[in-house]
């Protein structure tokens, strides 16, 4: 995997919660939490939790005295997510590579990852490490997105590179939707040792009142950018114009609805 793939630094953290956030992660966001309250949750370890916004979500659905340790790999993302909190509200931010987690065993009850796990090359050592430092009964709870053929925003912008870099484009975009096989990952989460492994896929809308904050948000709101600036040939600014184009002849000009589909993952610890 290009390592610049996990790269979301700079001014993409404040991009992507600007734009991407309202466009994708809010709702997810918001089902998620919800799926998390629903049990024991006393000691939460968030990873890959970005600029904070499944953290905001659930921060609001666990009772105040349920500890939230929020961590990523960017220390820019967490210093963006760290200004949406008062320091009253019972989370601590800690900068940690899912595939290496700076924790003790089985110190939490709940570990949970928002559209996080695509962008680590090792996918089993993540849920080795997840079982590590999770309690026995503890719960494992993930989002995950289908494939670009369920998500035609990503798509289209997808197809769009194809064409304008002539069968060289920037291929970013393909990774958060190339982690969605049900039998790999329950084989990925069984050798580490999560037992009840269940997936639940869901359908809902990405919404945007403009189709330049959907090409603002996907080519400036993550690596992709930084992939782009690495072409001699063209700017950030025509590859967003172009992007603005595309999306308005097919998803319209204002208030736009487009299909989008995700999965959330649960498990538990077992001993
Ligand atoms: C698409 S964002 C998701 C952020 C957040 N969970 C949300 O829902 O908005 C992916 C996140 O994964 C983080 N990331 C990438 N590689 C990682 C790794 N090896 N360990 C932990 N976090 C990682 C990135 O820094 C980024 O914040």
């Amino acid at each position: 995997m290009n390592d610049i793939y996990s790269a979301f630094t700079g001014n993409i953290p404040e991009n992507y919660d600007h734009y991407l956030g309202p466009i994708f992660f809010h709702r997810c966001a918001e089902d998620l939490a919800v799926r998390i309250a629903e049990g024991q949750a006393e000691q939460v370890l968030e990873i890959a939790a970005g600029t904070g916004i499944a953290t905001r979500y659930l921060r609001n659905q666990l009772p105040g005295k349920a500890h939230i340790t929020a961590s990523d790999l960017n220390d820019d993302m967490l210093r963006h997510a760290q200004q949406k909190f008062l320091p009253s509200e019972n989370i601590s931010f800690q900068v940690a590579n899912a595939m290496e987690l700076p924790f003790e065993e089985g110190q939490f009850d709940v570990v949970t990852c928002q559209f996080g796990i695509m962008f680590c090359s090792d996918k089993p050592l993540v849920f080795h490490e997840a079982h590590r430092v999770l309690c026995p009964g503890g719960r494992l709870l993930f989002s995950i997105w289908d494939a670009l053929e369920h998500n035609p925003l990503p798509r289209v912008i997808n197809e769009m590179l194809a064409e304008l870099f002539d069968g060289d484009a920037p291929a970013f975009l393909q990774l958060p939707f190339s982690y969605h096989d049900q039998t790999q990952i329950r084989k990925d989460m069984e050798k580490s040792g999560f037992s009840d492994v269940r997936f639940t896929t869901l359908d809902g809308e990405c919404v945007f009142s403009r189709p330049k904050n959907a090409a603002l948000g996907m080519v400036t709101g993550s690596p992709l950018r930084l992939e782009i600036e690495q072409r001699k040939d063209t700017t950030i600014d025509e590859v967003v114009n172009k992007v603005m184009g595309r999306l308005k002849t097919i998803f319209g000009e204002r208030d736009c609805r487009v299909p989008m589909r995700w999965t959330v993952i649960s498990a538990n610890r077992a001993d």
